[in-house]
């Protein structure tokens, strides 16, 4: 066995849970995603995904990534840089600008690559770049992939970023990157009064609408366009994963960002572009979520009911404001039994341990559906509660 070989076998945690019959990971669905999916021949609850929209089964969508497919073929074969450019992408890159409020924008292969590629280009050695502590891995991993000082404040502690501000040399650059809606615990960050630290302290804002496009805003624009703070956010960043129904990602800004990053950023240049499927299934979502204003008005509905009714049944929710509802258990083993005993139920919710979270605040992450019917929830809160009381959790 070579060195590695022998330091990586003493990783065996994943084998621990298996042998408890917990382990949570990797579950095979057989069927297209939605409200209800199909795991080893039967019918389970999705609570765990991320389609807010509940597009990823919708026949136009489909049919759009199809009719992409037979047009330009199966794959682009090459980075948009070199020959990887369709004019779907360019279409798309217009559409999405022009859907959050900037001059432009640029289609990335993956959400975390528009994060990872974005922000470790941008600032230099003399500037800082300025976290929340619970922004998400892409985030930090841009970051960390930055010659830049880095900073971090406490989540969402305003005092904390000011203090970091106040740290930093005035007349460098300071990049605040924050996720709009954070992803595991489903409360939005302050923006107004990041914008108000912003003009006071000469910085630059990013805004990471992974959560908050298609869910917050006027047609689901954002969580920037939901505090009417588009003009003051200078980079807006979104993936198709989520309520576009895809795959991909993208950042927006003005002109002289997008310059820059359409010539530097290392994961947009050195690798592939967007499949077409994919990026012609994310403009046919993003019509769609223009259009179709009730589908957002159904995702506030279903998510204002199970808000309501998890709140009722006692579980402890914390300070969620969207879709994202977390059921606090904050122990690791019994956030892996829940998840099983839910599961055994026929109700699929996502364990959410650290590095996700802190080791005090385990987890489990709801999410909600355009799609989700009351009758739905009602039995999510019923299996729920039911399995949470057996592990003396509620
Ligand atoms: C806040 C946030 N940013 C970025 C990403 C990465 O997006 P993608 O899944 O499209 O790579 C995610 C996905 O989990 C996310 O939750």
């Amino acid at each position: 066995m070579g060195l590695l070989q022998e330091k990586l076998a003493k990783y065996n945690l994943p084998q621990q849970f298996m042998a408890k019959g917990v382990y949570p990971y990797f579950r095979e669905i057989e069927g297209k995603q939605g409200t209800e999916v199909e795991m080893g021949g039967h019918k389970v609850l999705m609570f765990g995904s991320n389609a807010y929209t509940g597009l990823t089964g919708d026949e136009r969508v489909i049919e759009a990534g199809i009719n992409a497919m037979h047009k330009y073929g199966s794959g682009c074969a090459g980075s948009r840089f070199l020959n990887g450019t369709l004019d779907l992408h360019v279409q798309l890159e217009k559409e999405l600008a022009a859907f959050v409020g900037k001059d432009e924008a640029l289609c990335f292969s993956t959400g975390f690559t528009v994060n990872s590629g974005v922000i470790s280009c941008l600032t230099d050695r003399n500037d800082y770049i300025i976290c929340d502590d619970r922004d998400h891995a892409s985030i930090v991993d841009g970051r960390r992939l930055s010659f830049s000082q880095q900073l971090k404040y406490k989540h969402n502690d305003m005092a904390d970023l000011e203090k970091q501000l106040q740290k930093c040399n005035p007349d460098s650059v300071k990049l605040i990157v924050v996720d709009g809606v954070f992803s595991m615990e489903g409360d939005l960050a302050n923006l107004p009064e990041i914008v108000r630290l912003k003009h006071k302290y000469n910085a630059t804002i990013m805004v990471d609408e992974a959560h908050g496009l298609g869910v917050f805003g006027k047609q689901g624009r954002g969580v920037c366009d939901h505090f009417g703070l588009t003009d003051e956010i200078d980079l807006i960043m979104g993936t198709f994963s989520k309520s576009l129904a895809s795959i991909g990602g993208f950042i927006a800004a003005d002109e002289s960002i997008i310059n820059w990053l359409r010539h530097n950023a290392r994961t947009y240049i050195f690798s592939a572009s967007n499949t077409p499927a994919a990026t012609a299934a994310a403009l046919e979502a993003l019509h769609i979520i223009q259009n179709e204003p009730e589908r957002l008005e159904a995702l506030w509905e279903a998510t204002n009911y199970a808000l309501k009714r998890f709140r009722e049944a006692g579980f402890e929710i914390g300070a969620t404001e969207s879709p994202i509802i977390p059921l606090y258990v904050r122990d690791t083993d019994k956030t892996f039994m829940v998840t099983k005993l839910a599961f055994d139920e026929g109700v699929f919710i996502n364990p959410v341990i650290p590095p996700a979270c802190a080791p005090q605040d385990t987890l489990v992450r709801v999410a909600l559906m355009a799609t989700h019917t009351k009758e739905q929830i009602d039995s999510a809160v019923e299996k729920l509660t039911k399995a949470f009381k057996t592990l003396d959790i509620l």
